[in-house]
């Protein structure tokens, strides 16, 4: 069993109801999901510094790619709570460590809000697995939300009401029906963005 699944018994957990669009893409992306973990190493990237900057370096492309595409799209009238500092967060990270971010942002395109809402279920569901990612990167090679760690300390005490405001957000389009179709392949475009870059 993954992560994910190990922490979400059940379709009807923590505000999550059977039948949403949430729903739908928690269940469409769920093997999407476990390639994203299986692709991250953690066991590996986890060993040392060296492959902890490597991590902080693959999420870096991704995140800087899609905050790159969601500034250009114009779209933070639509999400009330779009935060597009994760890129800055890992980059505050690397620089803690005496590096710079290496590689270039992933390229995206996004066109308008359905294609966004997709690719936010990905970016802001990430932020939930990476509190975990963090406190095993503690445990492994002390560091801290001030010492390397700022990104994988996310919204901190937001990170619950951030999630459920965005899972909000997601359920006002109904789970069948062309704007869904858009939304899931959007998500399943941004998982699938995440696992070719991290597979280089
Ligand atoms: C080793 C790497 C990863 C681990 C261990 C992990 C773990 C987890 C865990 C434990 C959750 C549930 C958290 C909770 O509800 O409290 C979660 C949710 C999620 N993760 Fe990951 N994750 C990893 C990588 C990723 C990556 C790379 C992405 C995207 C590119 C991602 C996207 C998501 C999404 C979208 C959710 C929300 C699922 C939902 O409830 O709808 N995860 N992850």
């Amino acid at each position: 069993m993954n992560a994910l699944t190990a922490s979400q018994p059940g379709n009807q957990t923590g505000g999550i109801h059977c039948g949403s669009l949430h729903a739908r893409l928690r269940q469409t992306t769920a093997d999407l999901h476990r390639r994203s973990e299986a692709v991250l190493d953690l066991p590996t990237k986890l060993t040392d510094l060296a492959g902890y900057v490597s991590l902080l370096d693959v999420l870096w492309r991704f995140h800087a790619g899609y905050e790159r595409a969601l500034r250009h799209a114009h779209l933070a009238a639509e999400f009330q709570s779009l935060c597009l500092c994760k890129a800055d967060w890992i980059a505050e990270d690397l620089c803690y460590l005496g590096c710079a971010p290496r590689g270039d942002p992933i390229d995206v395109a996004l066109d308008g809000r359905l294609d966004a809402l997709g690719s936010l279920y990905v970016i802001e569901g990430s932020m939930l697995g990476g509190r975990y990612i963090g406190k095993r990167a503690a445990q492994a090679l002390g560091v801290s939300p001030w010492r390397g760690a700022r990104f994988f300390h996310g919204y901190g005490e937001l990170a619950r009401s951030m999630w459920k405001e965005f899972v909000c957000d997601l359920n006002s389009v109904p789970a069948t029906g062309s704007p869904a179709d858009r939304v899931e392949a959007s998500s399943c475009r941004a998982f699938q963005a995440f696992i070719g870059s991290a597979s280089r």
